[in-house]
């Protein structure tokens, strides 16, 4: 199997049942990705985009624990290439993406993981790849038997 296979399976949308595999996932993803890269992680809380990130995080030899970024918005880590993860979601109305300068930031070889890609389109165009990640009930109508929610990720 070439490494591209994990695009072909995302076209049509991979499920994990734990967390542990949607790291592995991560993991199997950064392997593919081009030198540099920008990902958009698109999804409601809670759908895994922090954990896929922290398997990507892990693929691409970050040793650091991947947290969710909170006062500065992005964090850096540094491993086989730089490795920058933005979670936009307290990104203020009134404040421009230009002012956090992530630009600045993006040394070559780089991996930008992008949380809640919609509140900065500037930062998305046609290279970007882009996730969607989803949860699917196993039985939205009838009785919860305790059967785990699955996750799914897509390429949009
Ligand atoms: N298949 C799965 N994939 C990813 N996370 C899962 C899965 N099953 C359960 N979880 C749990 O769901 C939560 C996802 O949280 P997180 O990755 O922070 O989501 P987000 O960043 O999208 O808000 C974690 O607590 C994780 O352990
Ligand atoms: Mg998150």
């Amino acid at each position: 199997m070439t490494e591209n296979t994990i695009f072909h399976e995302l076209e049509s949308g991979l499920s994990t049942h734990s967390a542990e595999d949607t790291m592995a996932l991560g993991e199997r993803l950064a392997r593919a990705l081009p030198e540099n890269c920008a990902l958009a992680l698109y999804g409601d809380l809670g759908v895994g985009k922090t954990t896929l990130v922290k398997g990507i995080a892990k693929g691409m030899g970050v040793e650091q624990t991947v947290t969710s970024p909170t006062f500065n918005l992005f964090s850096i880590y540094q491993g086989r290439r730089q490795f920058l993860h933005l979670d936009a979601y307290r990104l203020k109305p009134t404040q421009s993406i230009e002012s956090l300068m992530i630009d600045d930031f993006l040394e070559p070889p780089y991996c930008l993981l992008i949380e809640w890609p919609d509140h900065v389109p500037a930062l998305i165009d046609s290279d970007t790849v882009k996730l969607k990640l989803s949860i699917v009930h196993p039985n939205p109508s009838g009785d919860n038997s305790g059967e785990p929610a699955e996750h799914r990720i897509q390429r949009i």
